[in-house]
């Protein structure tokens, strides 16, 4: 094995951190399976026995099909991403019941593994976007045996019932299917290294089933589990949840639904596992919205996770896909899905560029990294391009390559760093100049100054600086020293106010990780180091050793 970098020897002597680094410190164990880390509150993923950090990107509904993932590699590539979230559907998977077609996820694994990129495999099944769009169409058209929801009013709508054996039982089967197939071609090799229980689940059209089954459930006791979880009275849902009871009873049909899945899918390969979210509020909080006709009601929305958590031990992770229109949002929601009992998780974000609030969509990562997300990935990658329709760089997705470009070799230490709970990050927003990250004694002071962007020392404005996306990430690796990475922006060590010496840059070391190994390509000094650390895009990664004097 290589010799360990700093910033982890460092860290195998924190109190608390000993039990999950001496797995990393270990020969590479390829044969565990991929697995959440859970310590001191804070999560990561391991993979292979090392940390690991998702930079990915999900493709397109309708590109998890080998054709047309083909087309998708170079983009996946001029992403610098490390991991791609693709679909597989139950529609394409089961064609006729009990009948499977498992040649679509086999090819999906081996072009991953062509372009040595981890997988996310996301299940269409029972729901997609509070519908039940990807069931195959002999569950689509006998109604009988699969029983669609009904509204208050007896209307039949295109979701399928939380509350019937028969939906479950078929939902799971697939599922199970699907988990012995990744067992027998990806058992050994960990391509892929989470899966997606359906997608956005939850109703849209109804609040809940209005079915006699489920109105029979409905008008008995609350299962005695999520009383107690949630430290309620015994009683109906009615009486438990009061104005609540409609969108609670179905957030735990569907998780109990959902949990019953996973758990199945987990006995034959015990992948991590997480759902996905349709958020409640995209726009604002609290803002007044219906469940079942603005979000899918019953879906892991901020509400109901109390809910989810009790009924579905199973799923390993509520995960928001975050799409909303400025970053005091992003924020918001990031803090609502980080709890000592989940871990943040952004499967699903806006940034190709065909969503409102993607304009400088590239300091989102760094925002999340520093709200503790232990992976990120913008949805759609078919729409990123470098360049746009009119032959121009289109720097708002340059930025998004510039990320990944930069933290793809760190990504293992950006994990264990995560992890130990040593990372901070600051990112520009227009008219925001200075964020100050400290650090015990030592602070840095990130600045965004519109000078450092046009002065002439810098060669003239970065056209990435100009969307005001400088984004920055500190961590420190020991009582004097950090590792930093940034793009568009510069840093200044100084101690923490009041201090009794002055501050002085010992080295500043730029260079890179091969995994866990620090690689010094030069010193930085003189007009690089003397007014701040100048961070010019496309970015660059440096290890500082500060003093006193
Ligand atoms: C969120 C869903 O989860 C995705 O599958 C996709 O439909 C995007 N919204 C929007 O296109």
């Amino acid at each position: 094995m290589k010799s360990t970098g700093i910033g982890l020897v460092l860290f195998r002597k924190t109190a608390g951190m000993v039990l999950a680094l001496s797995a990393f410190g270990q020969a590479t164990h390829a044969a565990e399976l991929p697995r959440l880390a859970h310590e001191n509150g804070r999560y990561t993923l391991m993979v292979d026995g090392r940390p690991y950090f998702p930079l990915g990107a999900q493709v397109g509904n309708s590109s998890g099909w080998p054709e047309q993932l083909k087309n998708l590699w170079p983009k996946a590539e001029a992403l610098h991403l490390n991991t791609l979230e693709v679909p597989v559907y139950w529609e394409q998977m089961e064609p006729r019941e009990g009948v499977f077609d498992d040649t679509v996820v086999e090819d999906v694994v081996q072009q991953a593994r062509a372009h040595h990129v981890r997988l996310v495999l996301s299940w269409f099944g029972t729901w997609k976007n509070g519908k039940m769009h990807y069931v195959p169409d002999w569950v689509k058209q006998d109604t009988q045996r699969f029983p669609r929801m009904l509204t208050r009013s007896g209307q039949k709508i295109d979701v399928l019932s939380a509350n019937s054996d028969a939906n479950l039982n078929a939902d799971r089967k697939a599922f199970v299917h699907l988990m012995g197939v990744l067992k027998r071609v990806d058992g050994d090799q960990h391509t892929v290294i989470m899966v997606q229980v359906e997608n956005e689940s939850g109703a849209l059209g109804s609040v809940r089933d209005f079915s006699p089954a489920a109105q029979k459930q409905f008008e008995s006791a609350v299962p005695e589990a999520l009383v107690k979880a949630l430290g309620k009275r015994s009683g109906t849902w009615k009486q438990v949840f009061g104005d609540d009871a409609d969108e609670t009873f179905q957030a735990w049909s569907v998780a109990h639904y959902i949990n019953q899945i996973a758990a199945a899918g987990k006995q034959e390969m015990p992948l991590p596992m997480y759902v996905n979210n349709w958020l409640k509020s995209p726009r604002g909080y609290p803002v007044l919205t219906i469940p079942g006709e603005d979000y899918p009601s019953g879906g892991p929305t901020s509400n109901m996770l109390a809910v989810w958590k009790a009924a579905a031990p199973a799923i390993d992770i509520l995960a928001p896909d975050i799409y909303v229109p400025n970053t005091e949002r992003y924020r918001d929601v990031m803090q609502q899905f980080k709890r000592p009992d989940n871990p943040l998780f952004i499967p699903e974000t806006q940034g190709f560029g065909h969503f409102p609030g993607s304009q400088g969509a590239a300091r989102n990562l760094f925002l999340a990294i520093g709200a503790g997300t232990i992976g990120f990935a913008p949805f759609g990658i078919d729409n990123f391009a470098l360049v746009g329709a009119d032959g121009k760089p289109d720097y708002e997705q340059v930025g998004l390559a510039q990320n990944y470009e930069l933290l793809a070799p760190i990504a293992e230490e950006l994990a264990a760093l995560q992890f130990a709970g040593k990372v901070k990050t600051a990112a520009e927003e227009p008219g925001l100049e200075q964020i100050e990250l400290t650090f015990g004694q030592w602070s840095a002071l990130v600045s965004f100054p519109p000078e450092y962007t046009a002065s002439a020392d810098t060669g003239g404005l970065s056209p990435t600086a100009a969307l005001h996306m400088g984004r920055v990430m500190v961590a420190q690796l020991g009582p004097d020293e950090f590792l930093v990475a940034g793009i568009d922006a510069r840093v200044n060590f100084r101690l923490t106010p009041p201090a009794a010496a002055q501050a002085q840059l010992l080295t500043v070391e730029q260079g890179t990780y091969d995994g866990p190994t620090w690689k010094r390509t030069r010193l930085w000094n003189g007009d690089e180091t003397d007014a701040g650390l100048n961070f010019k895009a496309p970015g660059s990664v440096v290890r500082v050793k500060l003093g006193t004097y």
